[in-house]
């Protein structure tokens, strides 16, 4: 059985990777290594806190200092010296302290693979986003995922990722919902955690981000969010909670964004009350670029690490401590967090070396969890899985599907082999950071390969009228349709762009046998939907997009993901009418030089209220009881399942046990759902997913399954206790294969 990582699974990973740690090394950035005798911080044996107690006595206040902040904007001309001379070439690089074999960190944003390698002269492999890992619900392929990351990182020379957010999906318009792991927290929380171990075990600072409540683009640097305590805690906050839970040494990036009042990054509450005391976080936080606001308030808040300057913890801060505004100890304890998640990572241990990556490996990987997460949405008369042996013509429209597939953009975008496959329109356009790329990984040549004697067309979908003449005489039309998301911008709608549904509608009265093939970062609208025979969501699919999806169009592989987040019918039943804009004095840009700072200082905060608390997602939806076009944790498969035999054992941790078949005649992988209704008297949406199995089953096969519950996921957060609390009374557990389709369901009362 396929088995979601418990905590002994990675443990015994890690167990494995650490076998690196001994291994004499050159520091990064940082000269040649002292021997351990004479630094005996360099004695592995001994626990990271120790390690940096040790070197934390031998710094000056300068240097102490220097760790505490980036050394600039790789994009703008305040790039110190130092940094010119050592950075990587990443996002931001924070100086080590060579005397003392204290390696320099090298920061690169990795969310869905390792960015600006093409700046570098090297190369990445792109995963498909991370919503589309998400869609997996498989933390073995997460993990897998994180440890692709960690070795391109490593191998090209960075010791810290700044990728993996968990932000929730409470704003699907949010231009980053391609970034970020959906609407549920425990699934989102669970994947990303998985995620953040496989990236550990190579050795790498992981990074979580972005803490907290960044829901939407627009104005980030001055929106005020304002949600109540239980809420974020039951929400958003529980993602990253669920996430951090037993990580060694990551770090967590604070947000933008203002929360109930405070900038996130000098909010007490979320930094020092929540992260580090009540999840006991031993890792350091460094702020979003530019997202520190005060030296004196950030610094008593919990923030260690200005990025990517100096302007509040540079000299500022050495006057503060002098002044007795920044207390000694304070400041040394930002000093032994950063130290201590060093050594914690191994990055002093064994930093990386440059090196070649196994390319098509990776490719190979890419591949692979592409597969896991394209989910099957609809198909009508079994119009799928393709069979070459009894169609003569396919007509490929739209999307540039015959070379090539979207990106998500923004920090996040990683460089396409050969440049962007689809040339921006625009002379000398500003590049990759304000057009879609295009990865060149062509659907029309994967599809061609899957069914050589098929007559395959192209038509670009650009005169629907065409596209449909291009249809009428074809045996099937897959027409491709996109979305694109970047970060610094939200979505006007979740309707695709550019009369894309009147293309779909025409073709689909053209040719009954029409298959709509989705590539986008969010959920899409689709008025379309029972015109036609097939939808498959492609997500963003990565570096071998093409390829996964032939493999799920003609059967090769059997289609196992599910949404991580709904597909509502209308833009009018989200739980906001609009992304809140910010007030029109904004700059609102994002890319030109500062444009976050001018913004953040010339910006009154303006507010987005979350009263939808923690309603989000299909919480929102079942409380209100709004149909939806596709619910969370939908997807189809080309064979078929029966659930049987739940059974609810109360406890100490309740323990559920049910069966699932594979009623069909193809081998396949389920996403078995268990979800839980709490008392009435707890005030909680109708349901929430406490948990879930995947396990692949053979034509035929049943397998039975126990889940032992973790209690929190059956708590509420009680804002009185500033705690979680059990509520005594009558659960109802459901089990099955979608939020909409649980067909198990048994009440058991708890005391
Ligand atoms: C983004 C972060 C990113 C950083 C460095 C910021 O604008 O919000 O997610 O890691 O830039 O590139």
């Amino acid at each position: 059985m396929q088995k979601r990582i418990r905590q002994t699974g990675i443990h015994v990973l890690i167990a494995i990777g650490v076998c690196f740690a001994a291994l004499p090394t050159l520091a990064q950035g940082g000269g040649s290594k002292p021997a351990a005798s004479a630094n005996p911080w360099m004695n592995a044996s001994l626990s990271p806190d120790q390690r940096a107690d040790m070197v934390l006595k031998q710094l000056t206040l300068d240097e102490k200092i220097s760790l505490l902040h980036g050394t600039g904007d790789l994009d703008s001309a305040q790039l110190s010296a130092e940094g010119k001379a050592s950075s990587n070439g990443g996002a931001g690089y924070v100086v080590g302290i060579p005397r003392l074999g204290i390696p320099g960190i090298q920061m690169a944003d990795a969310a869905y693979g390792v960015t600006r390698s093409g700046v570098n002269g090297r190369y990445s492999t792109a995963l498909p986003d991370d919503l589309a890992a998400a869609s997996s619900w498989d933390t073995q392929a997460a993990y897998t995922y994180g440890a692709l990351i960690g070795r391109e990182l490593r191998a090209q020379g960075y010791n810290m990722t700044l990728g993996g957010g968990v932000n929730l999906a409470r704003e699907p318009r949010d231009g980053r919902t391609f970034e970020y792991m959906g609407e549920d927290p425990i699934l989102a929380g669970t994947m990303d955690g998985a995620v953040m171990q496989g990236m550990q075990a190579q050795h790498v600072i992981s990074d979580i981000k972005h803490y907290a409540m960044n829901d939407q683009e627009s104005g980030r640097t001055a929106i005020n969010a304002n949600i109540g305590k239980r809420a974020m805690r039951e929400s958003d906050l529980l993602a990253f909670e669920i996430a951090l839970h037993d990580l060694k040494s990551a770090a967590v990036m604070c947000s933008y964004n203002r929360v109930n009042g405070d900038y996130a990054c000098e909010n007490k509450y979320l930094l020092t009350d929540v992260l580090k005391k009540d999840w006991n976080f031993p890792g350091f936080v460094l702020s979003d670029w530019g997202g520190t606001h005060s030296t004196v308030k950030a610094s008593a808040a919990g923030l260690d690490n200005e990025e990517p300057g100096e302007i509040f913890y540079g000299a500022a801060l050495k006057q503060a401590v002098l002044a007795g505004k920044v207390p000694m100890s304070e400041l040394d304890e930002h000093v032994h967090r950063i130290l201590r998640t060093e050594f914690a990572s191994g990055i002093v241990d064994d930093p990386p070396k440059k090196s070649v990556i196994d390319v098509a490996g990776d490719l190979a990987i890419a591949q692979h969890l592409a597969e896991q997460s394209i989910v099957l949405l609809q198909n009508k008369n079994a119009i799928l899985p393709l069979d070459a042996a009894k169609i003569h013509s396919i007509a490929v429209i739209g999307a540039h599907a015959d070379i090539a597939m979207l990106s998500g953009g923004g920090s996040a975008q990683v460089d396409p082999p050969g440049g962007n496959a689809v040339a921006p329109p625009g002379k000398g356009a500003a590049g990759w950071k304000k057009n879609p790329v295009w990865f060149p990984t062509s659907p029309l040549k994967a599809l061609q390969a899957k069914a050589p004697n098929v007559k395959i067309s192209y038509n670009p979908g650009t005169d629907p009228a065409s596209a449909a003449a291009s249809a009428r005489t074809a045996d099937v039309a897959i027409v491709f349709v996109s979305q694109w998301e970047r970060e610094g911008m939200d979505l006007d709608s979740l309707t695709l762009p550019n009369h894309q549904d009147a293309l779909v509608q025409q073709v689909a009265a053209a040719n009954p046998h029409t298959i709509v093939v989705l590539e986008t970062g969010s959920p899409a609208l689709m008025p379309w939907a029972s015109q036609v025979s097939g939808i498959v969501e492609a997500w963003y699919p990565g570096s071998r997009g093409a390829e996964a999806l032939a493999n799920i169009l003609f059967g090769d592989v059997n289609p196992s993901a599910k949404l991580p987040i709904t597909f509502p019918l209308n833009e009018a039943d989200l739980q906001h009418s609009g992304v809140v804009k910010p007030p029109p004095q904004s700059t609102s840009g994002y890319w030109g030089a500062d444009a976050d700072k001018k913004e953040a200082a010339g910006l009154p905060a303006f507010q987005v209220t979350y009263d939808e608390g923690f309603l989000v997602g299909y919480k929102w939806y079942d409380a209100k009881k709004k149909p939806v076009l596709f619910p969370f944790g939908y997807g189809l498969s080309y064979t078929t399942y029966a659930y049987s035999g739940l059974k609810v054992t109360p406890g100490k941790i309740e323990k559920i046990r049910f069966t699932v078949k594979n009623t069909g005649s193809r081998a396949g992988a389920e996403i078995a759902e268990v979800y839980a209704a709490l008392p009435a008297s707890a005030g909680e949406p109708p349901k929430r997913l406490v948990d879930w199995n995947k396990m692949p089953l053979q034509p035929g096969e049943s397998r039975t399954v126990t889940i032992m519950l973790q209690p929190k996921y059956l708590s509420i957060f009680d804002e009185a206790k500033d705690g979680w609390q059990l509520v005594p009374g009558a659960y109802t557990f459901f089990v099955g294969g979608s939020s909409q389709d649980l067909p198990l369901q048994q009440t058991v009362n708890l005391k």
